[in-house]
């Protein structure tokens, strides 16, 4: 891991830096670049217009870690509202949470009851429900309420990070359960008994395991999506999808809102199947500073942002 990514990735902690940012004029112009707006009729409103150019839509309410079940009750009631919304509006939009935002934490028990009812409300909306995959302390646990979700028959989606050592035999072990799978690299500050912690390492395996799943799913037994903005990666897995006879619409290509935008539009053009990761919400410092931490070149704009 560079030293620029890991104190940044420390940095996403300080709750001091947090306070700060958040208040800030500038860091609220910054993050811009990577959300359209901190409302859910922002996010709808970028779901509508790249929705015309063929590109569908996850959105996320940004927020982790959640310490109290009525703000997990919350972020469920709110989640039901926008599968509603989206229904009603006839969007090509699926959703996106993490576990601690529906108190992972807390209870197991309580998070799983709230999943399953999301993703049935998903599922009933005409999209789907998708896990996000936090820090390494949680993989047991997401793993596990996803296998629940798909125990009750419920369309589901969840991530996996190329970064993590455990992650094939993870894949090798949901194949059981055919699931929808989002491979991604990888966004936390992980120790090297957990996680590779070279990029040459982490795209090697992105790609092994992105071969892996496109097998799968040559045998119907996965839904693969990828991840990632890397467009070596993503022609590399491309090419394999052809060569093993997986056809352009059993699987996607993810990337995120503001982030090589123009080869998310050439990709939707070309035929393949495009969706972008929309975050919306107040609670974006930890998950701006993630976004840093990816290139940490980005700091520039922030800096820029100061001045403009
Ligand atoms: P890489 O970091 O190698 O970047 C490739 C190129 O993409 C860069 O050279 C640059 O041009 C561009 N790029 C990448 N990140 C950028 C940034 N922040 N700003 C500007 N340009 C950038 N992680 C996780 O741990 N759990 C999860 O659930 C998810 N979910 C998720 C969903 C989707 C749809 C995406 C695209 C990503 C995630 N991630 C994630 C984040 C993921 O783990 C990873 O940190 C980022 O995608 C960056 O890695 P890349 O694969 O893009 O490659």
């Amino acid at each position: 891991m560079t030293i620029a990514r890991s104190i940044l990735l420390q940095a996403a902690n300080n709750q001091w830096l947090a306070d700060q940012m958040t208040r800030r004029a500038f860091s609220r112009r910054a993050i811009r670049r990577f959300m359209p707006g901190e409302e859910l009729e922002d996010a709808l409103g970028a779901a509508k217009q790249l929705a015309g150019g063929g590109i569908g839509t996850i959105i996320t309410q940004l927020g982790e870690a959640l310490n109290s079940l009525t703000d997990a009750d919350a972020v469920r009631d709110h989640y039901l509202g926008v599968f509603d919304t989206i229904k009603a509006r006839g969007l090509p939009t699926w959703v996106s949470v993490k576990p601690t935002q529906l108190g992972l934490d807390i209870s197991i028990d309580t998070c799983r009851s709230y999943l399953v009812q999301l993703a049935e409300r998903a599922e009933a909306a005409g999209g789907s429900l998708w896990l996000d995959m936090e820090d390494s302390r949680y993989v047991n646990r997401t793993l596990e309420l996803y296998r629940s979700i798909r125990a009750k028959n419920a369309k589901a989606g969840i991530a996996i990070q190329a970064y993590l050592r455990r992650s094939p035999a993870d894949i090798d072990a949901l194949l059981s359960v055919k699931p929808a799978i989002r491979l991604v690299k990888g966004a936390y500050a992980e120790p090297a008994s957990v996680a590779f912690e070279s990029k040459r390492e982490t795209d090697l395996a992105f790609y092994d395991l992105g071969r892996k799943m496109l097998s799968a799913a040559a045998a119907g037994q996965c839904f693969p999506v990828f991840g990632t903005h890397d467009m070596l990666l993503v022609n590399r897995v491309v090419g394999a999808a052809k060569e093993l006879g997986v056809p352009d619409a059993k699987y996607e290509i993810h990337m995120l809102y503001g982030i090589r935008s123009e080869d998310q539009s050439r990709l939707a053009k070309d035929g393949r199947a495009v969706k972008t990761l929309v975050s919306y919400g107040h609670a974006w410092f930890k998950w701006y500073m993630r976004r840093l931490a990816e290139r940490p070149a980005n700091v520039w704009f922030v800096i820029k942002s100061l001045v403009a």
